[in-house]
């Protein structure tokens, strides 16, 4: 069959839709048209450009009726930066997009499951709520540029101020480039595989230090030492500097190799009133206001007392597992990363939590393993990362019968493919929760409260 949209046919359409990634959708006839830099409720002039078997892409050449969600981005960098998808839309109907998106995922999957979704938790001030900031350095057009990767290429954007950061990654970041300028400090070329410094990693706490993670190349460090005087007397909210070493041409950013330059080897933060060591390669929430409200949803509908046995997979340095620990009769958590697994068992100490147990691995591996060894639980929280669990997590759940399933999930499409297995498994969706941890990105937090169900 003939699509009925060719590439350059110009369309005149109105965005009745935003996808998962930010990007408007049209339809004409039915078929489905994205398209960048559109908001629903615009009324525009579009040109095609790609089509598809099942959609097209096209590009946007007049908005002719603006939409009334528009809003001006705070942010000069918006149109042109990657990082953020949704700056041009009011803060409140993010909010209803989000949960407008997690409901229909949901739906998709288990279209006959009732469930209540409540509206998402938002932020009060949108803006400055990250805690951790990954920021490419390169020479671009002869200058030194620092900042974050363009919407639509791997050029960088060279950035002064990015305001959903911390201020401090804002310093850091003005400082170093003038610091690599005036010493003529290379950034790495990565075709001719020249020059040294790759990203600056910025991590703030809630009591104002920070950790300055500079990813080199090689394992050298040239006028190290004027650099570090430097940076501590522009920045003195630095609690600690390191220089890693990641020789290996891939997309992730820090390498194995991790050398302490100043101060502690990891950040503290806190969450409620439990202290954590964050060091360099370990997951910790990125917006550390909303991972409290977040937390406590989900301790809510974990309902946990000094009777409960609690399993927390994919517990990352324990910040979950500690809270629930709190209290619960006992807790085991499973994680694959070994370094954070070393966090986990050390801020249980510092913590001074005893009734917890953490084990390193996977979890599709490790939970089957110890719920044969006659480990059971009443309450299953796991967190898993946006691919969501392996087939192993979800059976051991099923056959193991913990009366609650608490699932904090960080991807609607991934998290909605579980909930399906768990509710052909005898578990019912009592209320599902959205958080906005990330105002103006497409990413939203999830947290579902399940029940077993009663035969
Ligand atoms: C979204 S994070 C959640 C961490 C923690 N619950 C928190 O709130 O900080 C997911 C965690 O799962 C870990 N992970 C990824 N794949 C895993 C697997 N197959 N088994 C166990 N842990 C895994 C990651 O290292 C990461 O720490």
């Amino acid at each position: 069959m003939q699509n009925i949209i060719s590439v350059k046919d110009i369309l005149e359409v109105e965005i009745i839709d935003m996808n998962h990634r930010g990007q408007g959708v049209a339809k004409v006839e039915g078929f489905v048209i994205f398209a960048d830099n559109v908001m629903i409720g615009d009324r525009v002039k579009l040109e095609v450009i790609e089509v598809k078997k099942n959609y097209a892409v096209a590009k946007v050449l007049e908005i002719l009726t603006t939409s009334p969600y528009k809003v001006k981005p705070e942010c000069p960098y918006f149109w042109e930066c990657g990082g953020c998808q949704l700056m041009h839309m009011d803060y409140d109907k993010q909010l209803e997009y989000k949960r407008d998106l997690v409901a229909s995922e949901i739906r998709r999957s288990l279209p006959q499951a009732e469930f209540h979704i409540k509206d998402t938790i938002g932020m009060a001030y949108p803006y400055r709520y990250r805690n951790k900031g990954s920021f490419p350095v390169v020479r671009e057009k002869g200058r030194v540029s620092i900042g974050a990767y363009k919407l639509t290429s791997h050029d960088i954007v060279d950035l002064e101020s990015c305001i959903i950061q911390h201020p401090i990654a804002d310093k850091v970041i003005n400082v170093f480039r003038d610091l690599m300028v005036a010493l003529r400090l290379e950034p790495y070329d990565e075709i001719k595989h020249t020059g040294l410094v790759k990203h600056l990693m910025v991590r703030t706490n809630t009591r104002n230090e920070a950790m300055l993670i500079i990813v080199m190349a090689k394992n050298k460090f040239l006028y190290k030492s004027e650099i570090i005087a430097k940076l501590l007397e522009e920045i003195p909210e630095l609690s600690s500097i390191i220089m890693n070493v990641n020789d290996r041409q891939t997309n992730v950013i820090l390498g194995n190799k991790n050398k302490i330059l100043y101060g502690t080897p990891f950040l503290k933060d806190w969450i409620f009133d439990l202290e954590f060591a964050i060091s360099p390669q370990s997951f910790f929430q990125v917006n550390s206001q909303q991972t409290e409200a977040l937390y406590l949803k989900a301790l809510e509908f974990a309902n946990i007392d000094e009777t409960t046995t609690v399993y927390d997979l994919f517990c990352g340095i324990g910040t979950i597992s500690l809270a629930a620990a709190k209290k619960a009769k006992h807790v085991f958590g499973i994680e694959s990363v070994k370094e954070a697994i070393v966090d986990a068992n050390d801020n249980a100490k510092r913590n001074g939590i005893q009734n917890i147990d953490f084990h390193c691995g996977k979890a599709e591996d490790v939970f089957p393993k110890l719920y044969q060894q006659g480990y059971t639980a009443d309450v299953v929280i796991l967190d898993p990362p946006r691919k969501g669990c392996e087939k192993p997590v979800l059976e051991t759940i099923i056959e193991m019968e913990p009366e609650r399933v608490v699932y904090v999930s960080c991807n609607p499409t991934t998290l909605a493919r579980d909930l399906k297995v768990l509710v052909y498994g005898g578990y019912e969706i009592k209320e599902v929760q959205p958080v906005d941890m990330f105002p103006h990105g497409v990413h939203v937090e999830t947290v579902v409260c399940l029940h077993k169900k009663s035969m």
